[in-house]
């Protein structure tokens, strides 16, 4: 079972090209612990609005502000982090089994978002309650 510990920020490289902008790469297996399956974004969200709220049983996901700034709180039950994410290339990996939320989303926020898998619900566990038996069960 996955801790909070196992959540870790990921500084992707940044090929600055002077006045031609910037590129980031994610290669899966290579930049990140997985292969990517699955690609999706969030965006035009509401200020004081939150998203996510659930866990994965299986799931690995990286997560990266591509657009503006926004916090991802992390918990395994036992105890839990804020951390926030405001840069292209710096990468959130968030392996399954934690329960976060993304919050305080600035304005222009994008959350982009690569998956282990494809989108399954039954992989989702969207009750706090339901989250804390599905850890001390194992
Ligand atoms: P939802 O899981 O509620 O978003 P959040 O990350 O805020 O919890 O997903 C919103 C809707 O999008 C829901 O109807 C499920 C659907 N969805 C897909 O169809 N495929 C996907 O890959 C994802 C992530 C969501």
């Amino acid at each position: 079972m996955n801790t909070i510990d196992a959540c870790r920020l990921i500084q992707l490289e940044k090929h600055a090209s002077g006045r031609r902008g910037s590129l980031t790469v994610v290669q899966g297996s290579e930049d990140i612990p997985f292969d990517i399956r699955r690609v999706y974004y969030i965006y035009d969200v509401p200020g004081g609005e939150s998203r996510g709220s659930h866990a994965h049983k299986t799931l690995d996901q990286l997560l990266v502000a591509v657009a503006g700034s926004f916090h991802v709180r992390i918990d395994d039950g036992e105890g839990h982090r804020m951390l926030f994410l405001c840069q292209p290339n710096q990468a959130l990996y968030l392996p399954a089994h934690i329960w976060h939320q993304l919050e305080n989303f600035s304005s222009g926020a994008v959350a982009l978002a690569l998956t282990s898998a494809p989108y399954s619900e039954e992989d989702y566990i969207r009750d706090y309650d339901e989250f804390l038996k599905f850890r001390n069960n194992g």
